[in-house]
């Protein structure tokens, strides 16, 4: 497959047409930002550990029966993906009280949630991604009641596979982000799934592995996401 003109640039990937149009061509990127681009930085070779998790992550997904849309690790940093038409939903799943929901609602970040809390943002730089509800995405059509349906199931089960993964690795999942697509009229995972769209917690010491390092500015950021890939991978 070769790759050619770049289409999109987000802020932490590269999105590349192919010569073939079912496929994307993405590359991972070291810049880092937070609070809706207001803070910017680079975290060394993140593009590098992102790419690696995401694929460890979306492979250890398809092998438990949900379709994503990863192909194949083509380099260090980039992946060939399935071509995705975004629907603009943020999926947020938390099982631990952390980041705007302590500020939400009110209790302290650590808080273990006696069930799954599920929430939808519109994905929408300009609005600063707000909280909405399954009327809001109704309403905007941004994705059928189906395919709605269909998200949450998968964003659930998601959480199970993922905690039972990380659990030997002694990696607590406090939550994460996901985003969908359709390709060919199917829903798929898309995105990426890393130390930037999730929290990792250490299970012994609390230590947090991911991005909130850089956000907080607690230090050793890359360190952190490295730490996350030697538990995953052994590299
Ligand atoms: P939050 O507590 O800031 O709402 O974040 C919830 C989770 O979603 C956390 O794991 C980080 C992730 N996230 C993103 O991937 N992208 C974003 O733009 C935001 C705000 C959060």
């Amino acid at each position: 497959m070769q790759k050619l003109e770049m289409i999109y640039e987000g802020k932490a990937k590269k999105v590349y047409r192919t010569d073939n149009p079912d496929y994307f061509w993405v590359e991972y990127k070291d810049d880092a930002t937070a609070f809706n681009g207001q803070k910017k930085g680079t975290i060394d070779n993140k593009g590098i550990i992102n790419n690696k998790v995401s694929a460890v992550f979306f492979q250890l997904l398809e092998s438990k029966g949900i379709s994503t849309h990863f192909v194949e690790l083509v380099s260090d940093r980039e992946m060939i993906v399935k071509a995705l038409q975004i629907i603009k939903v943020e999926v947020v799943v938390r099982n631990i009280v952390a980041g705007s929901l302590a500020k939400r609602i009110g209790l302290p970040e650590g808080t273990i949630l006696p069930r799954t809390v599920l929430e939808y943002y519109y994905k929408d730089d300009a609005l600063g991604d707000p909280l909405i509800n399954a009327s809001h995405i109704a309403a905007l059509e941004l994705a059928t009641p189906e395919q709605m349906e269909f998200i949450k199931e998968t964003a659930l089960k998601v959480n199970e596979i993922m905690r039972e993964y990380l659990a030997p690795v002694n990696i607590d999942l406090i939550d994460y982000k996901l985003e969908f697509g359709t390709h060919k009229g199917q829903v798929l995972l898309g995105d990426e799934i890393s130390p930037d769209t999730c929290r990792f917690w250490d299970k012994t010491t609390g230590e947090k592995l991911d991005k909130d390092r850089f956000r907080r500015d607690l230090g050793n950021v890359e360190g952190a996401y490295r730490e996350v890939l030697r538990r995953l991978t052994g590299e």
